[in-house]
């Protein structure tokens, strides 16, 4: 299929797996991430697979930088971008801790990243955007479950939840549709980074019992960026091998 789609948080992760998973021949991946050398390994793998690709170092809680960055990935899709993933997030390296403890500092670090970061990404790439074109936003199934001692992590995927529905509105009217996915718990190297015990975490409470990888929530996005969703638009799709049911 050949589309311009970006990806931010690329370099790594699940983000990678998009990438990957968008690479049909002809088609362009941007890969975008502030851990450049991540994306220009996830470019290198792109290509591989027969994809034109770009590594674009942003930062995604500046608006100069995604604007820098929109326009760098639009020149390169040939005056267009077809389809934003917006991945991008602190994860791992967030302190869990009672809600009554969080360092404000870094709740306010988070909602940069996480949710910020995708509105400013949206921002940017909004002109850029062709009809018929989509978004799709990385949420969380924390948001479901109510995750204790993360609100910080959990309030901010709920805000994306939120984000999402505001723009499937406003940029339908452009034939543009927007969609979340709420992944349940998967195995990257930062879900390892945060507890040792990944492997088997949570495994016996969801339908499927065994561990997500991060291919496991590739199809959602390709399903929500591609035709087969064309009339699926401010919805939240979980993946999560049947642990929450919405
Ligand atoms: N892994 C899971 O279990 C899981 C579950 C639900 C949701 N998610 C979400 O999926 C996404 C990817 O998670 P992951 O496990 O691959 O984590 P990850 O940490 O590997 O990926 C996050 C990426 O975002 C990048 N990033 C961080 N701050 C940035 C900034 N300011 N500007 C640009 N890039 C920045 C990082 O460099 C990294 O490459 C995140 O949105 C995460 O919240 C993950």
């Amino acid at each position: 299929m050949t589309r311009t789609v970006l990806i931010t948080g690329g370099a790594g992760g699940l983000g990678r797996a998009f990438a990957l998973g968008f690479a049909d021949p002809g088609a362009r991946v941007a890969v975008v991430d502030v851990n450049v050398a991540g994306a220009e390994e996830t470019a290198a793998l792109v290509r591989e697979r027969g994809a034109q690709a770009l590594a674009v170092e942003v930062d995604v809680t500046s608006l100069e930088s995604t604007e820098a960055m929109a326009a760098e990935v639009a020149a390169f899709g040939g005056g267009g971008i077809d389809v934003l993933v917006n991945n991008a997030a602190i994860y791992a390296g967030i302190t869990r801790s009672p809600f009554e403890q969080i360092d404000p500092a870094e709740w306010d670090r988070v909602m940069a990243v996480n949710l910020k970061g995708p509105w400013l990404c949206a921002r940017a790439c909004s002109p850029h955007l062709r009809e018929g074109g989509a978004v799709v936003n990385i949420s969380s199934a924390t948001v479901l479950s109510g995750s204790e001692q993360w609100m910080h992590y959990v309030a901010s995927k709920g805000g994306v939840i939120g984000l999402t529905r505001v723009m499937a509105k406003e940029l339908g009217r452009r034939g543009i549709r927007v969609n979340a996915i709420a992944p349940g718990f998967t195995l990257t190297e930062a879900s390892y980074a945060l507890m040792e015990d990944a492997a088997s975490y949570g495994v016996d409470r969801a339908a499927l019992k065994r561990p997500s990888q991060p291919e496991d929530v590739v199809g959602a996005a390709r399903f929500l960026a591609g035709p087969d969703s064309s009339y699926i638009s401010g919805q939240t799709l979980v993946v999560d091998g049947g642990r929450q049911f919405i």
